[in-house]
């Protein structure tokens, strides 16, 4: 008798324009057999849940490898802790930026593709991982709007992310931000696929240009556009849940937390194959 697949990734959608919650076991999404549904299905609602799902790290990884070409570290760690806790993460302090909107990786040749969070240790209070959908926000804003920005390019550099948690750094701090370099993305993404997103974030200074109080009203109303109710999901974590977010059409940010606490999640990630364009 052939071996038939009854395999099929069942989900529900966590709010109407981004996020769904997959409801199939661990040993169904490690076969392989969903890879490909879970891919259109992630640029589709941007945000996946597999709700408690406890990975251990192996098997983190392995799922991560399914969705793409996987993405180490610098240092080769193929998995990475994140917490603002020094003690645990050496460079926690460059991830004092994660509490504020962004894309990771728009630094990079490419942006990182796709991002696995699992949840290893909860917050005493806040922590909630937060997302929005920037296919969608770009998609329902007016014609007028789509028109005026369609060319825009956008200064983006890491030590703009500074200034948000550190107003008045050291000259020493700054000048190793700046270091890191700077790079022009379109306000506007066409990808590949035909779709277009918003590419913003706290690493957008300027709009290249653009009268300097006319740039900050724009990327900020866009901001606070792509991060508004209908297109925002606040993921308030259980222990061993996994959120798996498409990296290249949506924004994230971590919720303030208790430095201290101990909150834990562990990150693998895929490199994403388009460049911002
Ligand atoms: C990240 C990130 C947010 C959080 O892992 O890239 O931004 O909630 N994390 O810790
Ligand atoms: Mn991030």
């Amino acid at each position: 008798m052939d071996i038939v697949n009854i395999n099929r990734l069942a989900q529900t959608p966590l709010k109407q324009n981004i996020g769904s919650r997959i409801h199939n076991r661990k040993d169904e999404l490690l076969s392989g057999d969903l890879t490909s549904e879970i891919l259109e299905l992630l640029e589709q609602r941007g945000v996946l849940l597999f709700p408690e799902i406890d990975f251990t790290d192996a098997e983190q990884v392995k799922f991560t490898k399914m969705m793409g070409q996987f993405l180490p570290e610098i240092d080769g760690e193929e998995v990475y802790n994140i917490s603002l806790d020094n003690k645990v993460n050496r460079k926690s302090d460059y991830l004092k930026g994660s509490l504020y909107w962004h894309i990771d990786g728009t630094m990079n040749k490419r942006p990182i593709g796709a991002a696995l969070l699992s949840s290893k240790k909860l917050a005493t209070w806040g922590g909630n991982t937060e997302f929005c959908n920037t296919y969608a926000a770009y998609e329902a804003l007016d014609d007028d709007t789509k028109k005026k920005i369609e060319y825009l390019r956008v200064a983006h550099s890491a030590w703009t992310t500074l200034f948000y948690y550190d107003p008045q750094p050291s000259q020493a701090k700054l000048e190793e931000m700046m270091a890191i370099g700077e790079t022009e993305l379109p306000l506007v993404w066409t990808h590949t696929s035909g779709r277009k997103s918003l590419v913003l974030g706290a690493t957008a200074h300027h709009v290249i240009g653009m009268d300097w109080t006319e740039s900050a009203s724009l990327l900020n109303g866009l901001r606070e556009w792509a991060t508004s109710e209908p297109f925002r999901y606040s993921h308030e974590w259980k222990l061993g849940d996994a959120v798996m977010w498409d990296n290249t059409g949506t924004m994230h940010r971590a919720m303030p937390y208790d430095p201290d606490c101990g909150r834990l999640l562990h990150r693998t990630k895929t490199a994403g194959v388009e460049p911002i364009a």
